[in-house]
């Protein structure tokens, strides 16, 4: 059975883990423990229950912001004109092995749905996404997101009304 579950260095290989993007994988190694410590983001793991130690893939979230004027227009039409609240889904990647399997799915509901039970208790109008390239792009587009008007790099999807 697949299972989300906080990442956790004494349960969790995290120097097996191979996404393909060597950024992600180091991220994963050498700073996701120390930043979840610190308070900085929380990094969650998807792995499967009959062998709990290899990590299929992770996704981390943070609290963020962004300028209104990102935003597509109709949408600044609604929202002051002051930095407005978000998520940022700052890293999200599966391990190579397991790649087109729908795990990537998977870790995108997972993000987005924590980002809807976090924003019953604290206010948060989008979920944004640093795209670490076109390939990562075109997934998060996929899923909706829509590029920021100033960085296409970065992409938003609101998390409804
Ligand atoms: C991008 C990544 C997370 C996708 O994960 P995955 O498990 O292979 O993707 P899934 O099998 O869940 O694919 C789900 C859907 O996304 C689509 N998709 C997958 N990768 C895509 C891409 N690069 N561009 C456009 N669509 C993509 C699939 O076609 C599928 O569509 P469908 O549901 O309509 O059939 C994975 O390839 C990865 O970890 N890559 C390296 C790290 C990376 O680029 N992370 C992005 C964060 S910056």
């Amino acid at each position: 059975m697949l299972e989300e579950q906080l990442l956790d260095p004494g349960r969790h290989d995290r120097q097996a883990f191979t996404s393909g993007v060597r950024e992600l994988d180091e991220y994963l190694q050498r700073f996701a423990i120390q930043q979840s410590k610190r308070g900085v983001t929380v990094v969650r793991v998807l792995v499967d229950t009959d062998r709990p130690g290899t990590l299929l893939g992770y996704y981390s979230l943070s609290a963020a912001q962004v300028d209104a004027i990102q935003l597509d227009a109709r949408t600044q039409q609604r929202l002051p004109r002051y930095p407005v609240p978000c998520f940022r889904l700052g890293r999200l990647a599966v391990d190579a092995a397991y790649h087109g399997r729908g795990l990537g799915r998977l870790l995108i509901g997972c993000a987005v749905e924590r980002c809807l039970e976090a924003r019953k208790h604290v206010a948060a109008y989008a979920l944004i996404v640093d795209a670490k390239g076109e390939s990562a792009k075109a997934f998060y587009e996929h899923y909706g997101f829509t590029p920021c008007r100033d960085n296409p790099m970065t992409l938003y999807l609101s998390l409804g009304a």
